[in-house]
């Protein structure tokens, strides 16, 4: 039986006709059919984070979700992150804070923080432990990665708000005697 579907995915702006098996990852039809060999994979069972992509404004494991579940909506690779020629502050900050050796990892935690920092731009020290903690790297080290992350979290992150307080309300005069006014008799409130 032949159960291959004709499907259409929009990946970083641009749309892949593709004939796939309804079975068929994302993660193999990303690499194999649109020809991005940029998202890796690793383990194939969801533990490394290797493969990571951004489906819908969501990071996930492209080697847990099926080509299929992604059509009708935009796909982000890592291959999308640079713009016209100049790399995302995420990629200058792994290369400057020491966040890759092999690399293999790499493009999964560029799309893991790239879609947190796209969420969250003010997310915290303690918060981004926490979204890292979904990946693994087998040789930097994660120090690097934390450091890196830091700093591109700093360069994008946009100010807060001032925070204006408010002058000192001033005292209506008229409402002052209002309120030392004596309260209304039962009767003349209909008791
Ligand atoms: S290859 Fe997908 S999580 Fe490891
Ligand atoms: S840099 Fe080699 S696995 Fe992370």
């Amino acid at each position: 039986m032949n159960d291959k579907l004709d499907l259409t995915l929009n990946i970083n702006g641009r749309d892949h006709a593709v004939r796939v098996e309804s079975r068929k990852t994302l993660v193999d039809t990303i690499r194999d059919d649109c020809g991005l060999t940029g998202t890796h994979i690793g383990c194939e069972h969801g533990f490394c984070g290797a493969c990571t992509v951004i489906v819908g404004g969501e990071a996930v494991r492209a080697c847990l979700m099926f080509a299929v579940q992604a059509q009708g909506k935009p796909i982000r690779t890592v291959e999308g992150l640079a713009k016209n020629g100049v790399l995302h502050p995420l990629q200058r900050a792994f290369m400057t804070h020491h966040g890759l050796q092999c690399g293999f990892c790499t493009p999964g935690f560029l799309m893991l923080t790239a879609s947190a920092l796209e969420k969250n731009p003010h997310i915290t020290d303690e918060e981004l432990i926490e979204v890292l903690s979904s990946n693994l790297c087998r040789c930097t080290g994660y120090q690097g990665i934390i450091r890196a992350v830091h700093a591109a979290r700093d360069e994008m992150r946009p100010p807060l708000p001032e925070v204006v307080e408010a002058p000192p309300a001033e005292i209506d005069p008229s409402h002052e005697t209002a309120q030392d006014e004596a309260p209304a008799e039962p009767e003349m409130l209909g008791r």
